[in-house]
């Protein structure tokens, strides 16, 4: 191999391994870390408020929503990456997601599909992982399930996307849909 030769594959090889770990950015461009809480918004307006903890009905495990408008104060969430040495939260890569609150309920806030729902709760399953992944829209994001770091050898029937229903006034996050819900991330307060 010629010096050019050498050189373009090792920019291609980093170019590659950078995309495969690019951070998850907070909106003043800092990754964003793990145990550190930050508030999560959507990314467009009209599209409810902060995210935060739902009593869908007058009982527990709590779901998670959004407050219905940008008023709302919200809750933060912390962020678990699924590989012990991680302390960053990166594009693609598992993580747990815990709203740091205290509720009266048992379980956990942690998140969880339940259904079609993000429900909580932490029952050490699969269905508590989450990856991030860039919206369409520049400098967005999008939330996904689909546990790969997690289980490597799982091949899911179904993947999705993190999009939001209202249902009875209340605003809940889906993971089934098609619709989306492109967020970001701000250690201030909602
Ligand atoms: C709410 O709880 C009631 C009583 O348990 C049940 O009949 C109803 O289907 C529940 N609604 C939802 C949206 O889960
Ligand atoms: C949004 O409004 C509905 C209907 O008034 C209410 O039941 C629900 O608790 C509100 N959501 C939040 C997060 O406050
Ligand atoms: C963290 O651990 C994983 C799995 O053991 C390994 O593949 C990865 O290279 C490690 N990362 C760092 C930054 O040490
Ligand atoms: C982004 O993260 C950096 C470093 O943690 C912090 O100093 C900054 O305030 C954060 N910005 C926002 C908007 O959250």
């Amino acid at each position: 191999m010629t010096i050019i030769q050498t050189l373009s594959f090792m920019l291609l090889a980093m170019a590659i391994a950078a995309t495969a770990q690019n951070p998850v950015l907070n909106t003043s461009g800092w990754p964003l870390h793990r145990g550190i809480k930050y508030y999560i918004k959507p990314a467009i307006t009209d599209h409810g408020g902060c995210f935060t903890l739902v009593d869908r009905n007058r009982s527990c495990p709590l779901y998670v929503g959004q407050e219905n408008t940008s008023a709302g104060r919200g809750l933060p969430v912390k962020f678990a990456p699924f590989f012990k040495n991680e302390t960053v939260v990166r594009e693609g890569k598992d993580f747990k997601v815990s709203f740091a609150a205290a509720t009266t309920c048992v379980q956990s806030t942690t998140w969880k599909l339940d259904g079609e729902f993000i429900g909580t709760g932490d029952d050490g399953g699969y269905s508590n992982y989450f990856y991030i992944s860039l919206g369409e829209v520049e400098k967005t994001y999008v939330i996904r399930w689909c546990p790969s770091d997690a289980c490597p050898s799982c091949r899911w029937l179904r993947c999705g996307q993190v999009g939001a229903v209202v249902e009875n006034g209340k605003r809940l996050l889906i993971w089934a849909s098609r619709s989306v819900l492109p967020v970001v991330f701000e250690k201030a307060n909602c």
